[in-house]
């Protein structure tokens, strides 16, 4: 690859690095040169002020192989991602089989192999994620595994989740939870409250993700040392709880998804089922105490929660519909719209939520947009005017409430791995 980036706005808030107008040279997969009016021989691309960023990391998505490929493959999925402007993502455990041994990891990453997106495993933390025997942490470690989870459930136990805690802690694994207390959950269809009254649906109460948060938080203070990390957390006071646990110094740490710093439970009014995920859509009070969690850095990242399911899976009532939406290839638009567009963050507080801090939470290498430095880029146009529609979509399901929705940004190209992607 000999690649000459043309008229770009460079990002890298590690090297507080902030200027446009600039070009970058890329060669055999490293940035060679960084200046102005460079001249080169190979490929030239004029970006026309393009923001080139390290590249984005999704931590938590369901890439559905082994297992249930109908909904997704690892290559599916890591083609909706590399469009969606991520260059690596973490898929999560819940396959068939799960990810509860070194095999499954070596058949998943053999998969992925060569691909532009890199792509991190999460093992489970329990044996195919029933809650009652640790999972082979030590041989997930070995073969590479640097986050567990039972992710779409909790652990049940309190007493599997103190040993789970001991056992991470010996090999440094990210412990994830999926926070829902079940038994307040069972049959739920959508957020309890206002609108599920209306509607008649069983509701989801947000002290039921409160309850496993503060458990949790408690566990990991009581067994010490290890790192704990809520998954999509989508209340007011799940954001109070990971506050007051980070300000008394607890190693713990939290994501949340695109859907739940933009829609409410009054979505599924509207879009029905392709509102319907785990956990639900809550009010506009917890997405304001969200993006509030955003900009204070209570919310260390943003993470999709990439949930693929098939048409006949989501073209049914509320009660029997799949939970979860398709994610990779809205987030960086619902972002750059919602959170960067409307005022709340800065450039460099969203590029530090989606590269900086969910690598550094899974242990992988930083990205410097320098030169000698491998090029690891997310390249795109944070002014563009667009509408997402459904032949946008490279994902192998179509599940999303965003087919039709208008954007602030567009997402121009990928670079990683001595490759480049640019969407048309
Ligand atoms: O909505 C969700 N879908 N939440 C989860 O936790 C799991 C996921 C899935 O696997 O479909
Ligand atoms: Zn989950």
């Amino acid at each position: 690859m000999d690649l000459l980036l043309r008229n770009v706005h460079l990002i890298d808030p590690s090297l507080q690095l902030d200027d446009s107008g600039l070009d970058l040279e890329i060669r055999d997969g490293v940035i060679t040169r960084i200046g102005r009016g460079l001249k080169s021989d190979g490929e030239i691309r004029d970006l026309g002020g393009a923001i080139v960023a390290p590249g984005f990391f999704d931590m938590h998505v369901h890439l559905r192989e082994p297992g249930q490929e109908y909904k997704e493959t690892i290559e599916t999925g890591l083609n909706a991602a590399m469009a969606g402007g991520f260059t690596s993502v973490c898929c999560m455990p819940n396959t068939e089989p799960s990810i509860s041994d070194p095999f499954v990891v070596s058949y998943i990453k053999e998969k992925a192999a060569g691909h532009l997106v890199d792509l991190a495993i999460c093992g489970t933390m329990t044996k195919d994620r029933k809650g009652d025997e640790l999972s082979p942490m030590a041989a997930l470690a070995k073969a590479g595994v640097k986050m567990i989870s039972d992710d779409g459930a909790a652990v049940r136990s309190a007493e599997v989740m103190r040993r789970v805690f001991e056992y991470a802690q010996m090999f440094d694994l990210l412990v994830t939870q999926h926070c829902e207390e079940h038994s307040m959950t069972a049959g739920a269809a959508m957020n309890e409250g206002r609108v599920s009254t209306k509607l008649g649906l069983p509701g989801w109460p947000s002290v039921a993700e409160e309850i496993i948060i503060a458990r949790d938080i408690l566990l990991a203070e009581y067994v010490g040392g290890v790192r704990y990390h809520v998954a999509h957390v989508s209340t007011k006071g799940g954001v109070r709880l990971i506050r007051e646990a980070k300000a008394r110094a607890i190693k713990v740490s939290c994501e949340v998804t695109p859907h739940h710093f933009t829609l409410t439970d009054e979505a599924v009014e509207q879009h029905g089922t392709m509102a319907k995920m785990c956990p639900p859509l809550r009010t506009q009070e917890d997405v304001d105490a969200i993006i509030e969690g955003l900009v204070d850095g209570t919310i260390d990242c943003i993470a999709t929660d990439h949930a693929p399911h098939a048409a006949h899976e989501k073209e049914t009532d509320m009660v029997s519909a799949a939970m979860g939406i398709i994610g990779l290839e809205t987030a960086i638009p619902l972002g750059l719209t919602h959170l960067v567009n409307a005022g709340h963050l800065t450039f460099a507080q969203y590029i530090e939520l989606s590269s900086t801090n969910p690598r550094k939470l899974l242990g992988l290498p930083a990205i410097q947009i320098k030169e000698g430095e491998r090029a690891n880029l997310t390249i795109f146009d944070p002014t563009k005017k667009w509408r997402f529609a459904e032949g946008d979509i490279l994902s192998k399901s179509h599940n999303t409430p965003f087919v039709g929705a208008e954007f602030i940004g567009k997402v121009v190209g990928t670079v990683n791995n001595g490759k480049a992607h640019f969407r048309a």
